[in-house]
Protein backbone atom coordinates (compact mmCIF):
# COMPACT_ATOMS: atom_id res chain seq x y z
CA UNK A 1 0.00 0.00 0.00
CA UNK A 2 1.03 3.06 -1.07
CA UNK A 3 1.82 6.02 2.08
CA UNK A 4 -0.96 8.42 1.06
CA UNK A 5 -2.05 11.32 3.45
CA UNK A 6 -5.15 10.63 2.19
CA UNK A 7 -5.20 7.95 4.45
CA UNK A 8 -4.17 9.39 7.51
CA UNK A 9 -6.24 10.38 10.11
CA UNK A 10 -7.78 13.79 11.18
CA UNK A 11 -8.56 15.29 14.67
CA UNK A 12 -11.75 17.60 13.35
CA UNK A 13 -12.36 20.85 16.34
CA UNK A 14 -14.99 18.75 19.05
CA UNK A 15 -11.92 15.78 19.72
CA UNK A 16 -13.34 13.71 17.17
CA UNK A 17 -11.08 11.80 15.18
CA UNK A 18 -11.50 10.84 11.29
CA UNK A 19 -9.85 7.49 10.37
CA UNK A 20 -8.71 8.71 7.14
CA UNK A 21 -9.48 12.02 4.77
CA UNK A 22 -12.37 10.29 2.07
CA UNK A 23 -15.43 11.63 2.78
CA UNK A 24 -18.32 10.19 0.61
CA UNK A 25 -20.65 13.71 0.00
CA UNK A 26 -24.01 13.52 0.01
CA UNK A 27 -25.61 12.01 -2.83
CA UNK A 28 -29.37 11.83 -2.89
CA UNK A 29 -30.64 8.39 -4.54
CA UNK A 30 -34.27 9.67 -4.52
CA UNK A 31 -34.75 5.90 -3.21
CA UNK A 32 -36.72 7.17 0.72
CA UNK A 33 -40.58 6.61 0.48
CA UNK A 34 -43.11 8.74 -0.41
CA UNK A 35 -43.73 10.61 3.03
CA UNK A 36 -39.26 10.90 3.41
CA UNK A 37 -38.78 7.27 5.26
CA UNK A 38 -35.93 5.85 4.64
CA UNK A 39 -36.57 2.65 2.57
CA UNK A 40 -34.80 -0.94 2.15
CA UNK A 41 -33.14 0.13 -0.85
CA UNK A 42 -31.75 3.38 0.49
CA UNK A 43 -30.29 1.03 3.29
CA UNK A 44 -28.95 -0.87 0.97
CA UNK A 45 -27.06 1.45 -1.40
CA UNK A 46 -25.42 3.09 1.95
CA UNK A 47 -24.67 -0.21 3.33
CA UNK A 48 -22.98 -0.99 -0.16
CA UNK A 49 -20.40 1.99 0.27
CA UNK A 50 -20.12 1.90 4.39
CA UNK A 51 -17.08 0.77 6.68
CA UNK A 52 -13.92 2.70 4.61
CA UNK A 53 -14.39 5.98 4.41
CA UNK A 54 -13.58 8.14 7.40
CA UNK A 55 -17.31 10.42 6.94
CA UNK A 56 -19.90 9.46 5.14
CA UNK A 57 -22.66 11.94 4.95
CA UNK A 58 -26.15 11.53 3.80
CA UNK A 59 -28.42 12.03 1.13
CA UNK A 60 -30.16 15.08 1.98
CA UNK A 61 -33.34 15.35 3.84
CA UNK A 62 -35.99 17.89 4.79
CA UNK A 63 -36.42 19.79 8.18
CA UNK A 64 -40.24 20.93 7.13
CA UNK A 65 -43.17 19.58 5.28
CA UNK A 66 -42.40 23.01 2.94
CA UNK A 67 -38.54 22.20 2.56
CA UNK A 68 -39.25 19.33 0.09
CA UNK A 69 -37.36 19.97 -2.57
CA UNK A 70 -37.74 16.68 -4.86
CA UNK A 71 -39.85 12.92 -5.05
CA UNK A 72 -37.82 10.35 -3.08
CA UNK A 73 -36.26 12.65 -0.88
CA UNK A 74 -35.67 12.10 2.71
CA UNK A 75 -36.94 13.60 5.91
CA UNK A 76 -35.89 14.79 9.27
CA UNK A 77 -39.05 16.41 9.82
CA UNK A 78 -40.94 14.60 12.26
CA UNK A 79 -40.01 12.46 15.57
CA UNK A 80 -41.85 9.84 13.28
CA UNK A 81 -38.72 9.40 11.39
CA UNK A 82 -36.17 8.28 14.24
CA UNK A 83 -36.50 4.87 14.16
CA UNK A 84 -35.84 4.87 9.81
CA UNK A 85 -33.03 7.60 10.64
CA UNK A 86 -31.74 5.33 13.58
CA UNK A 87 -31.51 2.54 10.94
CA UNK A 88 -29.85 4.53 8.48
CA UNK A 89 -27.06 6.04 10.85
CA UNK A 90 -26.16 2.52 11.98
CA UNK A 91 -25.64 1.52 8.75
CA UNK A 92 -23.28 4.42 7.83
CA UNK A 93 -21.36 4.04 10.72
CA UNK A 94 -20.22 0.57 10.46
CA UNK A 95 -16.36 0.56 10.42
CA UNK A 96 -15.86 3.48 12.55
CA UNK A 97 -16.97 5.99 9.86
CA UNK A 98 -18.46 8.99 10.92
CA UNK A 99 -22.42 9.56 9.91
CA UNK A 100 -23.44 13.03 9.15
CA UNK A 101 -27.10 13.55 8.61
CA UNK A 102 -26.95 16.49 5.93
CA UNK A 103 -30.50 18.57 6.35
CA UNK A 104 -31.84 21.12 4.27
CA UNK A 105 -35.06 23.30 3.28
CA UNK A 106 -35.22 23.48 -0.54
CA UNK A 107 -36.52 27.01 -0.28
CA UNK A 108 -37.87 28.33 -3.66
CA UNK A 109 -36.32 25.30 -5.57
CA UNK A 110 -39.23 23.02 -5.56
CA UNK A 111 -42.20 23.27 -7.06
CA UNK A 112 -46.39 23.39 -5.78
CA UNK A 113 -46.75 20.12 -7.16
CA UNK A 114 -43.99 18.54 -5.24
CA UNK A 115 -45.49 20.22 -2.03
CA UNK A 116 -48.98 18.66 -2.80
CA UNK A 117 -50.25 21.98 -3.31
CA UNK A 118 -48.84 24.25 -1.45
CA UNK A 119 -46.41 27.20 -2.14
CA UNK A 120 -42.70 27.14 -1.80
CA UNK A 121 -40.84 29.52 0.32
CA UNK A 122 -38.01 31.73 0.00
CA UNK A 123 -36.59 34.52 1.56
CA UNK A 124 -38.44 36.47 -0.45
CA UNK A 125 -40.80 36.84 -3.36
CA UNK A 126 -38.57 36.60 -6.18
CA UNK A 127 -38.66 33.29 -8.57
CA UNK A 128 -35.54 31.57 -9.67
CA UNK A 129 -34.35 32.08 -13.32
CA UNK A 130 -35.31 28.87 -14.23
CA UNK A 131 -38.46 27.83 -16.45
CA UNK A 132 -39.94 25.92 -13.52
CA UNK A 133 -39.75 27.89 -10.74
CA UNK A 134 -42.64 29.38 -9.06
CA UNK A 135 -43.13 32.70 -7.30
CA UNK A 136 -42.31 31.94 -3.78
CA UNK A 137 -44.06 33.25 -0.65
CA UNK A 138 -41.71 35.59 1.44
CA UNK A 139 -41.33 33.68 4.95
CA UNK A 140 -42.92 36.43 7.70
CA UNK A 141 -40.42 36.58 10.80
CA UNK A 142 -41.93 34.21 12.71
CA UNK A 143 -41.95 31.49 10.04
CA UNK A 144 -37.77 32.57 9.61
CA UNK A 145 -37.85 31.41 13.10
CA UNK A 146 -39.77 28.70 13.05
CA UNK A 147 -37.97 27.82 9.81
CA UNK A 148 -34.28 27.54 12.39
CA UNK A 149 -36.01 26.09 14.93
CA UNK A 150 -37.09 23.41 12.64
CA UNK A 151 -33.37 22.56 11.95
CA UNK A 152 -32.59 22.47 15.52
CA UNK A 153 -35.71 19.90 15.85
CA UNK A 154 -33.76 17.91 12.95
CA UNK A 155 -30.49 18.22 15.32
CA UNK A 156 -31.80 16.19 17.82
CA UNK A 157 -33.42 13.67 16.08
CA UNK A 158 -30.12 12.74 14.26
CA UNK A 159 -28.51 12.88 17.76
CA UNK A 160 -31.54 10.79 18.68
CA UNK A 161 -30.66 8.32 15.66
CA UNK A 162 -27.09 8.02 16.43
CA UNK A 163 -25.32 10.05 14.14
CA UNK A 164 -22.03 11.58 14.83
CA UNK A 165 -22.92 14.98 13.20
CA UNK A 166 -25.17 16.56 11.02
CA UNK A 167 -24.38 19.25 7.48
CA UNK A 168 -25.93 22.22 7.48
CA UNK A 169 -26.53 22.27 3.84
CA UNK A 170 -26.20 26.27 2.74
CA UNK A 171 -24.91 25.58 -0.61
CA UNK A 172 -26.67 24.38 -4.03
CA UNK A 173 -28.95 27.60 -4.06
CA UNK A 174 -31.48 25.96 -1.63
CA UNK A 175 -33.43 28.10 1.37
CA UNK A 176 -30.57 28.73 3.33
CA UNK A 177 -28.31 30.23 0.27
CA UNK A 178 -31.12 31.91 -0.75
CA UNK A 179 -30.86 33.88 2.15
CA UNK A 180 -27.52 34.86 1.98
CA UNK A 181 -27.85 35.52 -2.39
CA UNK A 182 -28.82 39.32 -2.96
CA UNK A 183 -30.90 37.74 -5.90
CA UNK A 184 -33.36 35.80 -3.59
CA UNK A 185 -33.17 38.24 -0.13
CA UNK A 186 -34.38 41.60 -1.13
CA UNK A 187 -35.70 41.67 2.63
CA UNK A 188 -35.51 45.02 4.54
CA UNK A 189 -35.89 43.15 8.17
CA UNK A 190 -33.05 42.36 10.28
CA UNK A 191 -32.93 39.02 7.80
CA UNK A 192 -32.18 40.86 4.62
CA UNK A 193 -29.93 44.03 4.06
CA UNK A 194 -25.71 43.92 2.69
CA UNK A 195 -23.98 41.08 2.70
CA UNK A 196 -22.91 40.59 6.88
CA UNK A 197 -27.16 40.68 7.74
CA UNK A 198 -27.69 38.30 4.96
CA UNK A 199 -25.64 35.83 6.67
CA UNK A 200 -27.55 36.05 9.80
CA UNK A 201 -30.00 33.35 9.05
CA UNK A 202 -27.31 30.63 8.15
CA UNK A 203 -25.64 31.70 11.52
CA UNK A 204 -28.78 31.16 13.56
CA UNK A 205 -29.22 28.70 11.97
CA UNK A 206 -25.71 27.29 12.94
CA UNK A 207 -26.09 29.13 17.17
CA UNK A 208 -29.56 27.18 17.59
CA UNK A 209 -28.05 23.86 16.24
CA UNK A 210 -25.14 24.08 18.81
CA UNK A 211 -27.45 25.03 21.20
CA UNK A 212 -29.83 22.16 20.78
CA UNK A 213 -25.97 19.86 20.96
CA UNK A 214 -25.08 20.89 24.34
CA UNK A 215 -28.51 21.13 25.45
CA UNK A 216 -28.56 17.12 25.11
CA UNK A 217 -24.83 17.20 26.24
CA UNK A 218 -23.75 15.25 22.59
CA UNK A 219 -19.91 16.73 23.17
CA UNK A 220 -18.78 14.53 20.48
CA UNK A 221 -21.49 15.50 17.79
CA UNK A 222 -20.22 17.01 14.74
CA UNK A 223 -21.51 20.05 13.04
CA UNK A 224 -20.30 20.89 9.67
CA UNK A 225 -21.72 23.79 7.21
CA UNK A 226 -21.89 23.24 3.53
CA UNK A 227 -21.43 26.48 0.56
CA UNK A 228 -21.32 27.06 -2.67
CA UNK A 229 -19.09 29.89 -3.04
CA UNK A 230 -20.22 31.83 -6.28
CA UNK A 231 -23.46 32.57 -8.08
CA UNK A 232 -23.91 33.56 -11.76
CA UNK A 233 -27.02 35.31 -11.41
CA UNK A 234 -27.27 39.12 -11.23
CA UNK A 235 -27.13 40.49 -8.73
CA UNK A 236 -25.82 36.81 -7.08
CA UNK A 237 -23.19 35.36 -4.37
CA UNK A 238 -19.68 36.53 -5.54
CA UNK A 239 -16.16 35.25 -4.06
CA UNK A 240 -15.96 38.57 -2.03
CA UNK A 241 -18.70 37.83 -0.37
CA UNK A 242 -18.00 34.07 0.19
CA UNK A 243 -14.74 35.40 1.61
CA UNK A 244 -16.62 37.37 4.09
CA UNK A 245 -18.83 34.81 4.83
CA UNK A 246 -16.12 32.24 5.17
CA UNK A 247 -14.03 34.61 7.59
CA UNK A 248 -17.30 34.49 9.86
CA UNK A 249 -17.80 31.11 9.55
CA UNK A 250 -14.49 29.69 10.55
CA UNK A 251 -15.35 31.43 13.90
CA UNK A 252 -18.85 29.82 14.70
CA UNK A 253 -18.59 26.34 16.41
CA UNK A 254 -18.47 24.39 13.61
CA UNK A 255 -16.17 20.95 12.78
CA UNK A 256 -15.73 21.44 9.39
CA UNK A 257 -16.49 23.63 6.14
CA UNK A 258 -17.63 21.72 2.81
CA UNK A 259 -17.57 23.62 -0.54
CA UNK A 260 -19.81 22.55 -3.33
CA UNK A 261 -18.15 22.44 -6.36
CA UNK A 262 -18.58 20.48 -9.66
CA UNK A 263 -14.81 20.50 -10.19
CA UNK A 264 -12.35 20.91 -7.19
CA UNK A 265 -9.60 23.27 -9.32
CA UNK A 266 -12.19 25.56 -10.91
CA UNK A 267 -11.25 29.81 -10.87
CA UNK A 268 -14.20 32.28 -10.47
CA UNK A 269 -17.39 31.47 -12.31
CA UNK A 270 -17.73 35.40 -12.66
CA UNK A 271 -14.50 37.09 -13.06
CA UNK A 272 -12.30 35.51 -16.20
CA UNK A 273 -9.08 37.16 -15.10
CA UNK A 274 -8.69 35.59 -12.10
CA UNK A 275 -6.21 33.19 -11.89
CA UNK A 276 -6.65 31.93 -8.39
CA UNK A 277 -8.58 28.89 -7.40
CA UNK A 278 -11.15 29.36 -5.82
CA UNK A 279 -11.02 26.90 -3.05
CA UNK A 280 -7.24 28.08 -2.67
CA UNK A 281 -9.00 31.49 -1.65
CA UNK A 282 -11.19 29.96 0.68
CA UNK A 283 -8.50 27.54 2.08
CA UNK A 284 -6.37 30.86 2.89
CA UNK A 285 -9.58 32.88 4.39
CA UNK A 286 -10.09 29.92 7.15
CA UNK A 287 -5.94 29.93 7.74
CA UNK A 288 -6.65 26.31 9.66
CA UNK A 289 -9.59 27.59 11.92
CA UNK A 290 -11.31 24.93 10.25
CA UNK A 291 -11.25 21.99 8.36
CA UNK A 292 -12.01 21.99 4.78
CA UNK A 293 -13.38 19.50 2.79
CA UNK A 294 -13.05 19.81 -1.26
CA UNK A 295 -14.83 18.15 -3.68
CA UNK A 296 -15.33 17.79 -7.12
CA UNK A 297 -14.74 15.68 -9.94
CA UNK A 298 -11.92 13.87 -7.65
CA UNK A 299 -11.94 9.84 -9.29
CA UNK A 300 -8.26 8.51 -8.89
CA UNK A 301 -5.92 8.28 -5.53
CA UNK A 302 -3.36 10.95 -7.49
CA UNK A 303 -6.53 13.63 -7.79
CA UNK A 304 -6.57 12.79 -4.23
CA UNK A 305 -3.11 13.34 -3.15
CA UNK A 306 -2.98 16.36 -5.06
CA UNK A 307 -5.98 17.75 -3.05
CA UNK A 308 -4.01 16.68 0.33
CA UNK A 309 -0.77 18.39 -1.26
CA UNK A 310 -2.35 21.37 -1.52
CA UNK A 311 -3.35 21.78 2.32
CA UNK A 312 -7.00 20.97 1.70
CA UNK A 313 -7.74 18.88 4.88
CA UNK A 314 -10.46 16.13 3.34
CA UNK A 315 -10.85 15.02 -0.08
CA UNK A 316 -14.82 14.41 -0.80
CA UNK A 317 -15.67 11.41 -3.61
CA UNK A 318 -19.40 11.82 -5.21
CA UNK A 319 -19.99 10.11 -8.27
CA UNK A 320 -16.94 7.79 -7.99
CA UNK A 321 -18.23 6.80 -5.34
CA UNK A 322 -21.23 5.63 -7.10
CA UNK A 323 -19.65 3.35 -9.34
CA UNK A 324 -16.77 2.10 -6.97
CA UNK A 325 -18.40 1.89 -3.48
CA UNK A 326 -15.17 -0.41 -2.70
CA UNK A 327 -12.31 2.59 -3.34
CA UNK A 328 -10.91 3.02 0.17
CA UNK A 329 -10.71 -0.78 0.45
CA UNK A 330 -9.15 -1.44 -2.76
CA UNK A 331 -6.31 1.77 -2.09
CA UNK A 332 -5.56 0.34 1.01
CA UNK A 333 -5.64 -3.43 -0.41
CA UNK A 334 -2.80 -1.79 -3.00
CA UNK A 335 -5.66 -2.63 -5.73
CA UNK A 336 -5.75 0.06 -7.50
CA UNK A 337 -6.10 -1.25 -11.05
CA UNK A 338 -9.20 -3.02 -9.45
CA UNK A 339 -10.82 0.48 -8.94
CA UNK A 340 -13.80 0.90 -11.47
CA UNK A 341 -14.08 4.79 -13.18
CA UNK A 342 -17.17 3.17 -15.54
CA UNK A 343 -20.40 1.90 -14.34
CA UNK A 344 -21.19 -1.35 -15.92
CA UNK A 345 -25.21 -1.91 -16.04
CA UNK A 346 -24.57 -5.44 -15.03
CA UNK A 347 -23.14 -4.51 -11.84
CA UNK A 348 -26.14 -2.39 -10.40
CA UNK A 349 -27.16 -5.19 -8.00
CA UNK A 350 -23.73 -5.67 -7.01
CA UNK A 351 -23.42 -1.69 -6.52
CA UNK A 352 -26.75 -1.24 -4.63
CA UNK A 353 -28.25 1.25 -7.83
CA UNK A 354 -31.73 1.73 -8.54
CA UNK A 355 -33.68 3.68 -10.92
CA UNK A 356 -33.84 7.21 -11.05
CA UNK A 357 -30.17 7.30 -10.46
CA UNK A 358 -28.83 4.28 -12.32
CA UNK A 359 -31.09 5.78 -15.58
CA UNK A 360 -28.38 9.42 -14.86
CA UNK A 361 -24.94 6.92 -14.31
CA UNK A 362 -25.81 5.22 -17.11
CA UNK A 363 -28.01 7.31 -19.74
CA UNK A 364 -26.98 11.09 -18.39
CA UNK A 365 -31.08 11.39 -17.72
CA UNK A 366 -30.53 14.70 -15.95
CA UNK A 367 -30.70 14.20 -11.75
CA UNK A 368 -32.76 14.50 -9.47
CA UNK A 369 -35.36 16.16 -12.61
CA UNK A 370 -35.34 15.17 -15.53
CA UNK A 371 -35.87 19.20 -16.75
CA UNK A 372 -32.65 20.02 -15.36
CA UNK A 373 -31.09 19.82 -18.58
CA UNK A 374 -32.54 22.68 -19.56
CA UNK A 375 -30.49 24.55 -15.96
CA UNK A 376 -27.91 26.01 -18.19
CA UNK A 377 -25.59 23.56 -16.30
CA UNK A 378 -26.02 24.82 -13.61
CA UNK A 379 -27.32 21.81 -12.02
CA UNK A 380 -29.30 21.50 -9.42
CA UNK A 381 -26.09 19.73 -7.33
CA UNK A 382 -23.26 20.79 -8.86
CA UNK A 383 -22.18 25.09 -8.46
CA UNK A 384 -19.83 24.29 -11.13
C1 LIG B 1 -26.69 11.78 -7.74
C2 LIG B 1 -26.21 12.96 -6.95
C3 LIG B 1 -26.92 13.39 -5.84
C4 LIG B 1 -26.47 14.48 -5.09
N1 LIG B 1 -27.16 14.87 -3.96
C5 LIG B 1 -26.69 15.87 -3.19
C6 LIG B 1 -27.31 16.18 -1.96
O1 LIG B 1 -28.27 15.53 -1.52
N2 LIG B 1 -26.80 17.22 -1.24
C7 LIG B 1 -25.73 17.94 -1.66
O2 LIG B 1 -25.29 18.88 -0.97
N3 LIG B 1 -25.09 17.63 -2.82
C8 LIG B 1 -25.54 16.60 -3.56
N4 LIG B 1 -24.85 16.23 -4.70
C9 LIG B 1 -23.57 16.89 -5.02
C10 LIG B 1 -22.40 16.08 -4.48
O3 LIG B 1 -22.38 16.13 -3.06
C11 LIG B 1 -21.04 16.59 -5.01
O4 LIG B 1 -20.85 17.90 -4.56
C12 LIG B 1 -20.96 16.56 -6.52
O5 LIG B 1 -21.41 15.33 -7.03
C13 LIG B 1 -19.54 16.83 -7.02
O6 LIG B 1 -18.68 15.82 -6.59
P1 LIG B 1 -18.19 14.63 -7.62
O7 LIG B 1 -17.61 15.33 -8.81
O8 LIG B 1 -17.18 13.87 -6.84
O9 LIG B 1 -19.40 13.85 -7.98
C14 LIG B 1 -25.30 15.16 -5.47
C15 LIG B 1 -24.59 14.72 -6.60
C16 LIG B 1 -25.03 13.62 -7.32
C17 LIG B 1 -24.22 13.15 -8.50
Amino acid sequence: MKQYQFLTPLKLPNGVTLKNRIVIPPMTERLALEDGTVSLNELDYLNKRSGGVGMFISPVANVNELGKGFEGELSAADDRFIPGLAKMAAVMKQGNSKAILQIFSAGRKTTSALLRGKQPVSASAVPGRREFNEMPHALTEAEVEQTIEDFAQAVRRAILAGFDGVEIHGANTYLIQQFFSPHSNRRTDQWGGDVMQRMRFALSIIKRSHEMIEQLGAKQFILGYRLSPEETEEPGIRIDDTLRFVDVLADQPLDYLHVSMGNLWRKSLNDPDEQRFTILRIKDQLRGRLPLIGVGSLKTPADVEKAMAAGIDLAAIGREYLVEPHWIEKVQAGREADIRYEVDPNDAEELGLYPPLMDFLTSGIPFPFKNHQQENGDDVFFSK
